[in-house]
């Protein structure tokens, strides 16, 4: 492992004013998103909304890394160049999810394990010789009646634990992602007692796990309430809980925390980071605090490209004019 050079990639994704765009959602995920625009999901489908994104000219401005699907990291673009070699063309740093989803945990009540260490070793090693320099990996939590438990929560940070220190041995840099779910109709109190009690298990396991934390990143939701809760609490709540939870959790040798946006609208997801970023900066956080959206970046791009190529060019400007947002959000300078 080459501490140096983890350090290196962990700072350089963070760097002022940039983020990243989580463009790894899986065949079902990009199927999904795809049927919301009335288009079916093929390889080249699924090509050219890529490549539409990948190809807007000037987002290394605003992104750092952009995070990548197996098929996308392996997938030639229409001119026969790869589709990494656009990514790279812009000085943007190649990542890949090494994930292979959550699937029911065995003797739990609907809870869900991230799967797919097995093997890891072998494809991380592939993963970095086409390209990648980080990776992903997504643990889920859910807020409900005593959920999520303890059972889930440790089993979740330990796997976590073990991607990053795979990663790791590879040079890759690990972001960390244990997402509690914005689904319910919870307070925000009972996220942010969900989220603190998560992110205490997933820095325990890391630590015991001997991660090297200036060489990682951590991937949270937002301390927000839930998407059904009667009182939706505003951008300012949002950001007193979420610097609090995360003063009292995350390490300061993390170099940067990169939020998911999770289900909420772009705009919602862009007021609330750069809320974040404003009390962040009066209370002098250790860490940056920045962006790994995928939704929060993509919705209105995906609408404006609606699977025809004649709308490249009303696309490329609607997802340039996000990265910009966004990156003003990251620096706490996004004001409706
Ligand atoms: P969203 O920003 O749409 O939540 O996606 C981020 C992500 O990568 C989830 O794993």
């Amino acid at each position: 492992m080459n501490s140096e050079q983890l350090i290196e990639t962990a700072k350089a994704l963070i760097v002022h004013k940039k983020g990243i765009l989580a463009a790894d959602e899986s065949g079902n995920t990009i199927k999904k998103r795809f049927d919301s625009i009335g288009i079916a999901s093929t390889e080249i489908t699924r090509r050219d909304y890529r490549q539409m994104l990948f190809e807007t000219e000037e987002i290394y401005s605003y992104i750092s890394g952009i995070i990548l699907f197996d098929e996308t990291i392996r997938q030639a673009s229409s001119d026969g160049d790869s589709l990494v070699s656009k990514i790279a063309a812009q000085g943007i740093i190649p990542g890949i999810k090494v994930d292979k989803g959550a699937k029911a945990l065995a003797g739990s009540h609907g809870e869900t394990i991230t799967e797919g260490l097995d093997g890891l070793r072998e494809r991380l090693e592939e993963y970095y010789e086409l390209g990648a320099r980080f990776t992903k990996w997504r643990g889920v939590l859910s807020i409900g009646n005593n959920l999520p438990t303890p059972y889930c929560v440790e089993t979740n940070a330990h796997a976590l634990a073990r991607f990053a220190a795979l990663s790791q041995e590879a040079n890759l840099v690990p972001i960390v992602e244990p997402e509690v779910l914005m689904d319910g109709d919870h307070s925000i109190d009972a996220c942010y007692d969900a989220t603190s009690y998560v992110l205490r298990e997933v820095y325990d396991h890391l630590a015991r796990q001997n991660i090297l934390l200036e060489g990682t990143l951590l991937k949270p939701n937002m301390v927000l309430s839930g998407k059904d809760a009667t009182n939706r609490v505003n951008a300012g709540q949002v950001a007193e809980f979420t610097v609090k939870c995360l003063l009292e959790t995350v390490p300061e040798q993390v170099p940067g925390i990169v939020f998911l946006s999770g289900g909420q609208s772009d705009e919602e997801a862009t007021v609330n980071l750069s809320a974040i970023n404003q009390v962040a900066t009066e209370q002098c956080v250790p860490w940056q605090l920045s962006f790994s959206y995928g939704r929060g970046l993509q919705s209105a791009p995906l609408k404006a490209w609606a699977g025809s190529s004649d709308n490249l060019q009303s696309a490329q400007q609607s997802f340039y004019q996000r990265c910009k947002v966004t990156s003003l959000a990251r620096q706490g300078l996004y004001n409706t």
